[in-house]
């Protein structure tokens, strides 16, 4: 298939202009962002989105892998009655560029409805990466993902302790994820070259 989306999407995100003119915007973190703010921010609330589910589709050529030997980490796939649980951060538009860096590899920023546990919701964004992307993956099962992960490190260190840090940031949060603890469960069992 033909990747349309180049895997560095720094300069299209820099052209997303949904909260131009906002002092602040809410972004929603799913994956690496529940657990890694790396960045300052005004407020920081656990919140959900609907219609997407979170799922270890995405290739990481940077962060968890290398170009040569991508590892594998979280992207959103839509999935209609789908709720996919996070932790939603207050930001100003400038924390924008370090996260555009942080995450280049595919992911571009879109508008979505951001829901609190309250029941209130606000308009935000999120970054996901898409199937058009040139990093992308796609589906695979639990087993063989784990599998995967098992065998990827990258310069952010190893594949296995983004998926670990992730479950246990959903575990804090109070949501089960089958997807993620399915995978979490199957690496337990691998040692770390399977
Ligand atoms: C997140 O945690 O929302 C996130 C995951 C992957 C890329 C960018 C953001």
């Amino acid at each position: 298939m033909t990747a349309h989306i180049t895997a560095n999407t720094i300069t299209i995100n820099q052209q997303m202009d949904a909260f131009d003119g906002h002092h602040s915007v809410w972004l929603f973190g799913y994956g690496s962002l529940i657990y890694k703010a790396d960045f300052p921010y005004l407020e920081r609330r656990p919140a959900s989105i609907s219609a997407w589910t979170r799922r270890f589709w995405q290739g990481s050529h940077d962060h968890r892998g290398t170009p040569e030997a991508p590892g594998r980490v979280v992207t959103l796939i839509e999935q209609a009655g789908a709720v996919c649980h996070g932790m939603a951060y207050l930001i100003t538009p400038e924390v924008f560029a370090h996260l555009d860096h942080r995450e280049k590899n595919g992911y571009l920023r879109l508008p979505i409805t951001i829901t609190f546990n309250d029941g209130s919701d606000k308009q935000g964004l999120v970054y996901i990466a898409m199937p058009d992307n040139a990093a992308y993956l796609g589906a695979a099962s639990e087993q063989e993902i784990a599998r995967h992960i098992a065998r990827s490190a990258g310069p952010s260190g190893p594949n296995a302790d983004y998926l670990n840090l992730l479950a246990n940031a959903l575990r804090e949060l109070g949501q089960a994820d089958a997807h993620i603890f399915e995978i979490e469960q199957h690496l337990a069992l691998l040692a770390p070259s399977e």
